[in-house]
């Protein structure tokens, strides 16, 4: 058997889901399997988008489902962006935006993330300056942000909100859980902005990646996108029951999101006992720090060689930093070991 590799650079939540999701797993029949659902029968999509109906307090046709975050961000912006027309995105954000806007002939123009001293920021007045110059068809916010980690606040997101009412808002939350469980009021917001969309997921939190599921809450107008999404023939069955499986193990998940946040204050500790390495406060199950430009390449191929995968980045304002995951806290001191251990031995310690 091959040494396992360790993977931190993904953002996946290498706890793994509730034991309740395997349970489903052993207990599903053949109706899970082999036939479609007949949710439609009682008006609704799906029993889980009737069930995050119900804990949102929103109703149900406001609840859409899809492949994954991934899938309802793509399906938001193709339904809304024409060729020649502007989205904005955050300057340190996930590579995705960039690419399904340009799949529609789209113009990604950036709004700055700026980095502070412990940990990046939003900064609303230069959004709503880039807003008012662009006058975009989207807005795109990301909270808590990939990589950067950091979160908007709800009364800086209400300020946005409230002087952007010309644009599509896509406030993409697949980071959601992790710093806390009330990040915003979902019925509040939905039924205020009719042109807000907040997209989460059922992969990071809930450690459910591979079972590709995410969700979203609409806004009333929002209405083609709604059209647009519907699948006939409905979801895929298991799914849904492991995510449901997911929704009722509240503690498990509790524990682990306890966990992480420990492991975080851990890591912002030991990092910042290395010069030049530094990590800054994150809300999600990640945190980018900065590495020396001099030691980029060797400290990838010390951890390669312990089996140890993070995120380097090369691209534009990230060119000096790391992302890593917040694995078992059992990876998480082996990963630390072994930054300390490459830190000794180039004597940058
Ligand atoms: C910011 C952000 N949004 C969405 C996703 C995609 O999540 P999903 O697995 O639900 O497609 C990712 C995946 O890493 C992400 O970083």
């Amino acid at each position: 058997m091959p040494e396992e590799i360790t993977y931190l650079d993904r953002n996946e939540n290498n706890y793994g889901p509730a034991p309740a999701c395997y349970e489903v797993l052993r207990t599903s029949t053949l109706e899970y399997f082999s036939w479609y659902s007949k949710d439609f029968v009682r008006g609704v999509k799906s029993v889980l988008s009737e069930r995050l109906a119900k804990e949102f307090g929103v109703p149900e046709n406001s609840v859409l489902l899809g492949y994954g975050a991934e899938d309802l961000l793509k399906q938001a912006v193709h339904c809304y962006l024409a060729k020649d027309e502007t989205i904005l995105i955050p300057t340190h954000s996930w590579w995705y935006y960039k690419s399904i806007a340009s799949e529609k002939g789209g113009i990604s123009v950036e709004y700055p993330i700026v980095p502070g001293a412990d940990s990046f920021a939003y900064d609303v007045e230069s959004l709503l300056r880039v807003a008012a110059q662009h006058k975009p068809r989207l807005i795109l916010i990301s909270s808590p942000n990939n990589p950067t980690g950091n979160s908007l606040n709800f009364t800086d997101l209400g300020t946005i909100l409230r002087k952007t009412t010309n644009a599509v808002i896509v406030l993409d939350e697949a980071y959601w859980g992790f710093a806390s469980r009330q990040t915003n009021d979902i019925k509040d917001l939905i039924s205020e902005f009719p042109n807000l969309i907040i997209i989460r997921t059922f992969s990071k939190y809930y450690a459910l990646a591979g079972i590709r599921i995410g969700f979203a809450f609409l806004g009333k107008n929002l209405t083609l996108l709604s059209q647009y999404s519907a699948r006939y023939l409905g979801y895929n069955r298991l799914s849904e029951r492991l995510a449901l499986a997911a929704l009722d193990s509240r503690d498990y998940y509790t524990d682990i999101g306890r966990k992480m946040v420990q492991d975080k204050e851990t890591y912002y500790r030991e990092l910042g006992r290395i010069p030049g390495f530094k990590a800054y406060r994150s809300d999600a199950n990640f945190i980018l720090a900065d590495v020396p430009a001099q030691w980029k390449a060797a400290l990838k191929d010390h951890l390669a060689q312990k089996k140890m995968t993070i995120k380097f980045f090369n691209e534009a304002h990230l060119e000096n930093c790391v992302r890593i995951t917040i694995g078992t806290q059992e990876q998480n001191r082996r990963l630390i070991e072994e930054i300390r251990a490459f830190a000794t031995e180039k004597k940058i310690l």
